[in-house]
């Protein structure tokens, strides 16, 4: 009874909120689409081509891998530092990918940007599994010394130590943290463990290749996989929610009988996300945001945004239906969820904040960026020290490099941002708090009719 009243008053508000600001249009959206991709050139490593749009960045770490005699050069930084992480990494172009593979056809001119963006991390991610072989190259450079200054990625200095794991996959079972917990911990430590990563690699080569030894391998080892877990959020470490969304495609539209179960998993994942329905659990701020923790939140509405509106699809393709115990959700109440993400995140909040930087009328000016919040190389060519570099972090002023279309780890649970380049929860981007927003903007550029 008492969370029965509590999911109406939370409705309320929602409506009370959806009614104070101007709706967004196709072309907000189509306009946030575009500079949801230009971030990713604001992260780049490497050697910059001359088609680079955020010219206020320059070449940096040239020199990746050199001391190791492989080439580690490209790729992208993984959010305000200027460390190259390689899960994030690796889960941000699979995102990106996904949101090209699902809503592609929606993204006009900016299709050929969002492969770039693409192909910018594969090169790396290529370079880094071949180098060597048998070997994986999962990260470059020590997190723990690159935090103790505050550089420009072109000005770096730090050690760019490249950290590989001999023994992976299916064949050497263990996470990467096991042996490399000194340096990927607590940054990106697999706190899910390696199981979800490997349902999540033999889904993806299924879907790929549709070679029937993925689907044998998917049948025998997804349940000691974690297919039968009910969990509640997607992200760059626990990929089990989106392994069982995209299985679930090959009941709904391929009638493959082995995957309904899957199917069943991502109605319990979306049950569990909708006000009203029995097994409703999530938490949502009073404006109407997921909220899962203070520290880079909008990763999971980002990402949940991005799966509701990949189910919408797959049920649309054969008119099916969510089950939740006696009642239905149907794939409009999946992209109105969406949607209410997506325009809060784009300024319909109580904050009336944009959180995407670069976009609407008030966004925030002191992102945790090393690269945004210092002078551009360009104008300020001298070299800026490891300690020299502080006085920016804790300036008041604006950023003087607009970090164009970075979305930051958002508001707290009361809907309260505090734009202050120091409270790095809230202000830092991250390459996979974007990614999967590709996708959801694409999805709602092209919606001519939304629903609310
Ligand atoms: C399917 O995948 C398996 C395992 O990687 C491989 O051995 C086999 O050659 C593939 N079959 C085809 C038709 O590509």
């Amino acid at each position: 009874m008492v969370s029965t009243i509590r999911v109406v008053s939370v409705q309320f508000v929602w409506l009370a909120f959806s009614l104070c600001c101007s709706a967004l249009d196709s072309r907000d959206y189509y306009n946030a689409l575009e500079k949801s991709i230009l971030f990713f050139e604001g992260q780049r490593s490497g050697k910059l081509p001359s088609n680079q749009h955020l010219t206020w960045r320059g070449d940096s770490g040239l020199s990746d891998g050199s001391s190791y005699h492989v080439d580690l050069v490209g790729g992208y930084y993984d959010a305000g530092d200027n460390v190259k992480f390689g899960l994030p990494m690796a889960f941000s172009m699979t995102m990106l990918s996904w949101s090209i593979i699902e809503f592609g056809s929606s993204m006009q001119d900016q299709m050929e940007h969002a492969k770039a963006s693409i192909r910018w991390g594969t090169d790396y991610l290529l370079k880094a599994s071949t180098a060597t072989p048998d070997t994986l190259y999962v990260q470059v450079a020590d997190p723990n010394m690159d935090h103790r200054c505050w550089e420009r990625p072109e000005d770096m200095d730090t050690p760019r130590n490249v950290y590989k794991v001999f023994d992976f996959a299916d064949q050497y079972r263990g996470s990467y943290s096991d042996s490399l917990g000194s340096v990927v911990c607590p940054f990106y430590c697999s706190y899910s463990g390696y199981h979800d990563e490997l349902l999540w690699g033999a889904s993806w080569i299924h879907r790929a290749s549709q070679n029937g030894s993925y689907l044998a391998y998917i049948h025998s080892n997804g349940h000691t996989l974690g297919a039968d877990e009910d969990d509640y959020s997607f992200s760059w470490d626990d990929k089990r929610v989106g392994t069982k969304v995209l299985l679930s495609k090959g009941f709904l539209e391929k009638s493959i009988e082995e995957f309904q179960l899957y199917k069943v998993h991502s109605d319990n994942y979306i049950c569990s996300l909708i006000p009203g329905t029995s097994s409703f659990q999530a938490q949502y701020t009073t404006g109407g945001l997921l909220y899962k923790g203070s520290e880079s939140n909008l990763q999971y509405a980002t990402s949940m945004a991005f799966l509701l509106l990949t189910y919408a699809k797959y049920l649309n393709s054969n008119g099916g239906v969510v089950s939740c115990g006696t009642s239905t959700l149907t794939a409009a109440n999946l992209i109105s969820l969406a949607k209410k993400q997506v325009d809060y995140i784009l300024g319909q909040n109580p904050a009336k904040m944009s959180y995407m930087v670069g976009f609407g009328e008030r966004y925030p000016q002191h992102v945790h960026h090393r690269g945004s919040s210092l002078p551009s190389v360009h104008t300020h060519p001298n070299r800026i020290a490891c300690n020299e570099g502080f006085q920016y972090l804790y300036s008041s002023l604006s950023n003087p490099n607009v970090l164009v279309g970075a979305i930051l780890g958002g508001p707290d649970n009361r809907d309260n941002f505090a734009d202050d380049r120091n409270n790095y929860q809230q202000s830092e981007p991250a390459t996979y708090i974007n990614a999967p927003f590709v996708g959801a903007l694409a999805y709602f550029s092209a919606a001519t009719s939304i629903a609310n």
